[in-house]
Formats: C-alpha cells, sequence, structure tokens
C-alpha cells in the first residue's frame, strides 16, 4: 500500500487507473466498522483508496478536534492487511489554503438532529466529501449507517450536484455487547464502557414494540427513553423517532422509522440508530 500525503501525488496516482477505483473516506483511528468498508471496497473495485482526514471544518469550537485519537502506523498496517491501495492522508493545509472560501449546504437534511445539536457540522463534512470526491474521482464511495444522517446528506449532495459517483451505505458493525464500534469508544472509562450498551438494548427494545405492532412514534420513542433512564450514567441529547428520508417527525402511518438516539457518557457522545421497516 502507498500512501501519499499531497493533492499532486494523490491525482498522479489517479491519473494511471483505469479501472474502478472505490473510496473510503474516514478521520482514521480505524476499526472494524471502517475495515469492513474497506472489505467491501476491495471486493467491488479494481483499486482501494481510504483517504485519512481528522476535518477540522466539521468541528464545533468546543469539540474534540485536538483531542481526536490518532495513531497513522496502526491504520497503515490495517489498510495494508485489508488490501487498499492508497491511503491519502493530506494536512489540513493541503485540503484548505489560505483563501479556500466555498462551502456546500445541503439545505433541510442537515438541520434537525447533528445538525442541530453540532452547527456547522455537515456543511463542514459534505464539503470535505465532495473536495475528496473531485480529488479521488472515485466509482464508489463507501459510507456506513452508523452515521445515518451523514449518509443521507452525502446521497442527496451526490444526487443534487450531479457528483458521478455511486453512494454505497454499510451495516453497523457493533462489539459482542452491541456497542456499534466508533473512534470515540477509546474516551470512555471502564464504567462507562460497560454502560454504553444501554444504547443498543434501548433500540433492541423500541425494535421489540415495533414487531407486536407498536406504530406511534411517541410510544417508540417512551421505549427508548424508559431503557435509557435506567441507566445512570447516560445523559441523553436526544433520542427521536424519524422519517428516514426526511429525519424529520414521520407525518403519517410509515412503513418504516428510523431511530436514532445520541447519549453523553461523561464528556463522550456516542450516536446509534436502528431502521424499522414492515416486513
Ligand atoms: P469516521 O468517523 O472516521 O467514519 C468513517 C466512515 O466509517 C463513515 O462512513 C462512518 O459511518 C463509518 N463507520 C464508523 N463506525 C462504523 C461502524 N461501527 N460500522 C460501520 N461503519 C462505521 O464519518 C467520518 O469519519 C467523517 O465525517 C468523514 C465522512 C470521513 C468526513 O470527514
Amino acid at each position: 500500500m502507498k500512501t501519499v500525503t499531497t493533492i499532486a501525488a494523490l491525482r498522479a496516482w489517479r491519473a494511471t487507473q483505469t479501472g474502478d477505483v472505490g473510496c473510503v473516506p474516514t478521520m482514521g483511528y480505524l476499526h472494524e466498522g471502517h475495515i469492513a468498508l474497506v472489505t467491501r471496497a476491495r471486493a467491488e473495485n479494481a483499486q482501494v483508496v481510504t483517504t485519512l482526514f481528522v476535518n477540522p471544518t466539521q468541528f464545533g469550537p468546543h469539540e474534540d478536534l485536538a483531542r481526536y485519537p490518532r495513531d497513522l502506523a496502526r491504520d497503515q498496517a490495517l489498510l495494508h492487511a485489508a488490501g487498499c491501495d492508497l491511503l491519502f492522508t493530506p494536512t489540513a493545509a493541503e485540503m484548505y489554503p489560505a483563501g479556500h472560501a466555498t462551502v456546500v449546504d445541503v439545505g433541510a437534511l442537515s438541520a434537525p438532529l447533528e445538525g442541530e445539536r453540532r452547527p456547522g457540522h455537515f456543511r463542514g463534512v459534505a464539503t470535505v466529501v465532495l473536495k475528496l470526491f473531485g480529488l479521488v474521482q472515485p466509482t464508489r464511495a463507501y459510507f456506513g449507517q452508523k452515521d445515518a444522517q451523514q449518509l443521507a446528506v452525502v446521497r442527496r449532495l451526490v444526487a443534487d450536484l450531479d457528483v458521478p459517483v455511486e453512494i454505497v451505505g454499510c451495516p453497523i458493525v457493533r462489539a459482542e455487547d452491541g456497542l456499534a464500534l466508533s473512534s470515540r469508544n477509546v474516551y470512555l472509562s471502564g464504567a462507562e464502557r460497560a454502560a454504553a450498551p444501554v444504547l443498543y438494548r434501548a433500540l433492541q427494545d423500541a425494535r421489540t414494540a415495533w414487531e407486536t405492532g407498536e406504530r406511534d412514534p411517541g410510544r417508540l420513542r417512551e421505549r427508548l427513553l424508559e431503557r435509557l433512564s435506567r441507566e445512570p450514567l447516560a445523559d441523553v441529547d436526544y433520542a427521536s423517532v424519524v422519517d428516514p428520508l426526511t429525519f424529520e417527525a414521520p407525518k403519517a402511518t410509515l412503513t418504516s422509522v428510523l431511530l436514532v438516539l445520541a447519549v453523553r457518557f461523561g464528556s463522550t457522545r456516542l450516536i446509534d440508530n436502528l431502521l424499522l421497516t414492515t416486513a
């Protein structure tokens, strides 16, 4: 696997490729969730590019940009083992040189939930993802359902701006106890890590209710909150039942709803979600 840090080197490599290119955008500190995306990309493309860039524009002023975990050598070893061909890991100055001014705003989809709690977050994500697509020029790009709203934002962006890339959504990879894998899990204390699977359990409780015929979004939400409230270390940011296409409150009886959670454990904020559909 080759590692490049400059746009010039990435473009030079890209110019030599004639087959399909799969791209996996990441912020590094990789885990099995990221590697599952690389493995899928490996299976479907002639070449696989992973990008590793802790994008400053998607972090709020009081968020964890400075302490975001990093381990390049370990990430390189994991990517090499997963069959990645090229790692692009630019500096912030390479991505945002002086004078950089253009941003991408995807509109209503970026307003609720994560967008409301993290103002400017999706503008940062959409802008960097569009830049990465322009640089890598992938045939396909792979994103996790773990960040469900981000995946929807990327699909919207690609559709609206006619970006010639196929977006592939991939299932959430979880630890054995149900906790969705996340680079941020490393921040959790022992007690917080032990408490964190309550997100998954809350989602499962609501799923059980759904499977026994519950269709009322308010009552599904109560099932989430009931379970979460029993965990003293869990500080709920939001627990919502939304339309999976708009991320707004479901308007009518839907055949599918998305359960979305954001919960703090100490200073660590975890997100998770589950799509419920009628069989
Ligand atoms: P990051 O948090 O590193 O995640 C990179 C990709 O891995 C995202 O598509 C995310 O949804 C996926 N992912 C993370 N945990 C996962 C899990 N447990 N199972 C499946 N997929 C998982 O998301 C970002 O970086 C950034 O916002 C980025 C898109 C790179 C733009 O900066």
